[in-house]
């Protein structure tokens, strides 16, 4: 109960500290460059965590006048600010959402030392398996019993599962084969094999060494890409969830892309533009069928052109069984980058015991370690590898504690501050540029109810680490992005960005050219985010489709709002059916229940002010149908007063598969709307 105390008790030291703050604004100048602020809401931690006087929330003071104050306790308004694209600010310690969060708690999955570790001998260049021998003598409590360490190989396998080979024992600090990419570990007493004393697993990351003619000098180096990704963490939530992180996050050289939008409902179409240039509907059709066995392995993904660039690539998602390229698709026949965790996450899963926290819904410890580590680890071992030697490209994705609950972040915070620690204690810094990203934002539960879960949905974190040498050798390329940090941008411009550091790098044909690269295929206006964006750019520039845009949007309503207006539409359909003389075949469409029902805020309305909505104004809403389970989404006008509602029926989204529901016409569009009665399910 005690705690229940402690938000009164800062709320009044802020009050004061406000007061105090108000005598000294008159004082303050007014000729600086003055971004629109608006009052806080009396919950912030950002105060909490101002040790570190240069990472303020974003806004840094000059710090000579004693007005640090005033920044830190103002928000701004927007994200994006631009004749076409505004995209409000939200408050993540705003009244509503902090109502119902929580912040949660981290757990260890494992308290002990570990019995064998992998070293690596940066002499040698090997790794030398190191028995703790304190620690065996320990849990068989006596020095006197023996034991036996083993090691077992994972190798992937054609069949997209993994092979693992037999025990092979081994003594004190033996030096490992260079072809054992992932093994798992235990010792058991020497007369019983099933008396384990530790279990463990690790990626391994052997070396390479450089093709020959490798450039490391600042004006001929190829920059190394790190990118860190966490799903569904929307800049929003990062910064509720994880400050610390969001701290970190905002030091010198790191910039974060305010206008960020995504482009697609979840993780594969974010991905595959990211990574592909690629909507998957355009790969579908220019390239091959995803969903066939073999298309994955013909699409130009990044790490091709990186690879063909002489960078070593590496690619690690865990929770295998929600792998961007595995779910609900066949994943790659061959190992797509130089390093992948795949085979590794997949044996650990089924060879190590799992643990769920009380909360959690995916594993949360495999082993003795976090489920993401074996992802974040590959990333962490192949940058100190690598970062000082040759040019590296990787992405480590992790989804098994944030994809099901926006609060989980918050019990992985210091877990995810410490691989950014890590880098930096590496030289990652130094040398390489970092994104640290997401896909999107929380897509369902709490948060979606809050006004801003429209935009909390679809505005994923990022941000860009851009090494010392690299902003003093291409400020130009820096600016850019400085500026870009408040214009939309997209996954397809990101496409380009990393396309364009590999052409920044590229060796000169025999021309003396630099080839270029092919770029975004499905948005032919996007481009690197090291070139200025149009101040004029709109989502459709950016390759956003229209439900996605944020540029224009949307609050969540409640209340009676879903019954005005869902039912409504129905009417509509049905009316249109009836025009269409199908009333005897189709139908008559009755309404199952409102997903969500939204109200545009014009450009020239503040997205912060309280709701007045004008009589007329334009009302999204999406919906089930009783036949068939059929969902619609509308864009409307409604008269709150009248009770009018216009809408274009054509115009409307059927947003499940009518395949199986419309047998009986032929009309393309009728088909939309019919549930042919011979078709209707009970
Ligand atoms: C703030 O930044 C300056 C210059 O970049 C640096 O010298 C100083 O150590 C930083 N202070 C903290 C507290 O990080
Ligand atoms: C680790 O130690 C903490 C604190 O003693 C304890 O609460 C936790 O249950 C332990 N975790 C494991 C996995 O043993
Ligand atoms: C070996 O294990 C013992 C007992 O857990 C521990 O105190 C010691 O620090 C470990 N040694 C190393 C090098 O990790
Ligand atoms: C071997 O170890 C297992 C696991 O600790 C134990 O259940 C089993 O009884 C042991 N077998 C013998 C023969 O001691
Ligand atoms: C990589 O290089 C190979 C050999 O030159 C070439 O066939 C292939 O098309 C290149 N791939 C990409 C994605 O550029
Ligand atoms: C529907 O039927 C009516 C009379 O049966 C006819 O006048 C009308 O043209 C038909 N409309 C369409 C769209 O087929
Ligand atoms: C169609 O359903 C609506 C309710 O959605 C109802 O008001 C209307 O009478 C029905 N029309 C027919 C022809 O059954
Ligand atoms: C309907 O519109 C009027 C006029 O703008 C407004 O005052 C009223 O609050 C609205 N009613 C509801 C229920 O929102
Ligand atoms: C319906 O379409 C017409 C013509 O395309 C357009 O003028 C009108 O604004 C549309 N109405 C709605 C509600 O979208």
């Amino acid at each position: 109960m005690g705690s229940g105390f402690r938000p009164i008790y800062k709320w009044i030291v802020f009050c004061c500290f406000f007061a105090i703050c108000l005598l000294f604004l008159p004082q303050q100048k007014s000729d600086g460059p003055s971004p629109k602020f608006r009052a806080l809401q009396p919950v912030t931690t950002i105060l909490d965590d101002s040790e570190d006087a240069n990472d303020s929330n974003g806004f840094q003071s000059d710090g000579t006048d004693g007005t640090d104050v005033s920044y830190v306790t103002a928000l701004p308004l927007y994200f994006v600010e631009s004749s076409k694209c505004k995209i409000p600010y939200v408050d993540p310690f705003g009244a509503d959402a902090m109502a119902i969060y929580k912040p949660m708690v981290y757990e260890p999955c494992s308290n002990d030392t570990a019995l064998v570790t992998p070293i690596y001998d940066v002499i040698r260049r090997r790794y030398v398996l190191h028995i703790n021998e304190t620690l065996a003598s320990l849990l068989l409590k006596s020095s006197e019993i023996e034991y036996n360490c083993y090691y077992q190989e994972i190798k992937g396998s054609s069949s997209d599962g993994y092979d693992s080979v037999d025990r092979k024992y081994y003594s004190q600090d033996y030096v490992v084969p260079v072809h054992v990419q992932g093994l798992i570990l235990g010792c058991h007493r020497i007369d019983n094999t099933s008396h384990i004393l530790q279990s463990d697993a690790y990626t391994l990351v052997q070396y390479k060494a450089p093709p020959p003619g490798l450039f490391l000098e600042p004006s001929k180096r190829k920059p190394s890409v790190i990118m860190f990704g966490i799903d569904s963490l929307s800049r929003i939530n990062l910064r509720r969830t994880m400050p610390k992180v969001y701290n970190f996050l905002t030091r010198s050289g790191w910039y974060e892309l305010q206008g960020y939008n995504k482009i697609g409902d979840n993780t594969f179409p974010n991905l595959m533009a990211l990574l592909a240039g690629y909507s998957p509907e355009s790969a579908r059709e220019n390239v091959c069928d995803w969903e066939t066995q073999g298309c994955l392995d013909q699409i130009p993904f990044i790490w091709k052109y990186f690879r063909n660039a002489s960078y070593l690539t590496a690619f690690a998602e865990d929770e295998s069984g929600m792998n961007t390229f595995n779910y609900f698709k066949p994943g790659f026949k061959e190992q797509p980058t130089d390093y992948y965790v795949r085979p590794l996450q997949k044996a650990v899963e089924s060879d190590l015991d799992t643990w769920k926290c009380a909360e959690c819904s995916m594993r949360y410890c495999i082993g003795r370690r976090e489920t993401s580590s074996y992802a974040y680890d590959l990333c962490k071992e192949f940058a100190r590898r690598y970062v000082d030697e040759r040019p590296i490209w990787g992405l480590f994705w992790s989804n098994s504690f944030s994809h099901d609950s926006y609060r989980m972040p918050s019990k992985m915070e210091d877990y995810v501050l410490q691989y950014m620690l890590d880098f930096e204690a590496d030289g990652v810094f130094e040398q390489s540029i970092v994104i640290f990203l997401s896909d999107h934002g929380t897509r369902w539960g709490d948060l979606m109810y809050l006004e801003s879960g429209f935009l909390e949905s679809r505005l994923p974190s990022m941000f860009i680490y851009l090494p010392p040498w690299f902003r003093a050798h291409y400020p130009e390329y820096a600016q850019a992005l400085e500026l870009n940090q408040h214009r939309l941008t997209s996954n397809y411009d990101l496409h380009n960005t990393l396309k364009h550091i590999i052409e920044i790098g590229g060796d000169r044909d025999t021309d003396g050219r630099k080839p270029e690269l092919p770029k975004s295929h499905d948005c032919p206006k996007c481009h690197s985010v090291f070139y200025p964006m149009d101040e004029h750019r709109s989502c459709e520039d950016a390759g956003i489709p229209e439900h996605y845009c944020t540029c224009l949007p949307y609050k969540r309503l409640s209340g009676d709002w879903p019954l005005r207006i869902a039912p409504r539409v129905i009417d509509r359909i049905n009316e249109y059916l009836s025009g269409r003389n199908l009333s005897a075949i189709c139908a008559n469409l009755s309404l199952s229940y409102v997903h969500e029902t939204e109200i545009l805020i014009p450009l020239d309305q503040n997205f912060h002010d309280d709701m007045s909505v004008s009589e007329t104004a334009v009302y999204r809403t999406m919906f089930k149908v009783k036949q068939n389970s059929a969902d619609f989404r509308a864009t409307v006008v409604f008269n709150n007063v009248t009770e009018a509602l216009e809408v274009n029926v054509t115009s409307i989204s059927r947003l499940d598969s009518y395949e199986n529901d419309a047998t009986c016409i032929d009309d393309k569009t009728d088909k939309l709307y019919c549930i042919c009665l011979s078709n209707l399910k009970e």
